[in-house]
């Protein structure tokens, strides 16, 4: 089956990025040329789904208003002869339905999931993190499409970490199956340091099948008070199997300012008319360090 929705929780307060993101959602903040979230629908657009469903609380309209057609903006530089910003302007608007609903409480992120249940509707869904950019030559969320056509089970996507920094994300430990592909036996969202052997770590890409609203729908607040989307997971990888897959490419969690300022080096070292300049002016700075 096709899977034809993703789900992109911008709901949180981006208290990592305070000031920068007291006034603008963090998801807006520019890597480059374009917000942050704007990266996350093209991924999910190249992955081919029809509809996003954006999980958005108070204070987050900026993120809708982007995706939205301005036709005064639009009047205005057309008025001005400025077709290529019209254009571009038209294609950001018009690259795939989005809906969105709101998280009316801060319950964690497991909590923002269920707010999605009604849109969502019965079938497989992929989730995204409006935070954790992935770099690749195939989009990461294509990647994991192609292993969930194949296993037809919740698929999440994972990465290796330094054992000492496995307390900040969700950590599975599973079967390797094949290069790459691990089958999941135990999850555990930010685990003390020193609690577990693994180093799998999750990051913001998941494929998750309909039943995960009933667990979490049943899921009691969990690490620092809030409805884990992990306690679900594991809950979910009891009933039925669940991969975890290590995409090919490179994640940075643009909610953090080191990680943050090394997406925008990443990404503008790729940009198609920026790349040449601004490659000059690094190895100028590296030179002079
Ligand atoms: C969330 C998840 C965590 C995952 C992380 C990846 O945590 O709860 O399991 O490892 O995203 O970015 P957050 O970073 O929102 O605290």
């Amino acid at each position: 089956m096709q899977i034809k929705k993703a789900v992109i929780p911008v709901a949180g307060l981006g208290t990592r990025f305070l000031p920068a993101s007291k006034a603008i959602p963090k998801e807006m903040l520019t890597i480059v040329d374009r917000p942050t979230i704007q990266y996350i629908v093209e991924e999910v657009v190249a992955s081919g789904i029809e509809e996003i469903i954006l999980v958005t609380s108070a204070g987050k309209s900026a993120i809708e208003n982007h995706f939205d057609y301005d036709f005064e903006l639009d009047t205005i530089l057309k008025n001005k002869n400025k077709h290529d910003l019209c254009e571009e302007l038209c294609h950001i608007s018009s690259l795939i339905d989005i809906v969105s609903v709101r998280q009316k409480k801060p319950l964690g992120l497991g909590h923002a999931i269920l707010t999605t249940r009604s849109v969502v509707g019965d079938n497989p869904f992929v989730v995204l993190l409006g935070d954790d950019l992935v770099l690749s030559d195939t989009p990461c969320c294509q990647q994991m499409l192609e292993l969930f056509n194949e296993v037809q089970n919740p698929v999440v996507a994972i990465q290796q970490v330094p054992m000492d920094q496995t307390f900040q994300y969700g950590i599975i430990e599973g079967e390797p199956v094949r290069e790459r592909v691990y089958e999941v036996r135990r999850m555990v969202e930010k685990p003390a340091p020193g609690t577990v052997d693994s180093n799998l770590a999750i990051i913001g890409r998941y494929i998750l099948t309909p039943e995960i609203f009933d667990l979490l729908a049943n899921t009691t607040p969990g690490h620092g008070g809030e409805i884990q989307l992990t306690d679900a997971l594991a809950a979910l990888s009891r009933k039925r199997p669940m991969y975890a897959y290590e995409f090919e490419g490179t994640r940075f969690d643009a909610g953090d300012k080191l990680g943050y300022l090394k997406a925008i080096i990443a990404f503008a070292l790729r940009h198609p008319v920026l790349a040449d300049e601004f490659r000059k002016h690094i190895k100028e700075v590296a030179a002079g360090l």
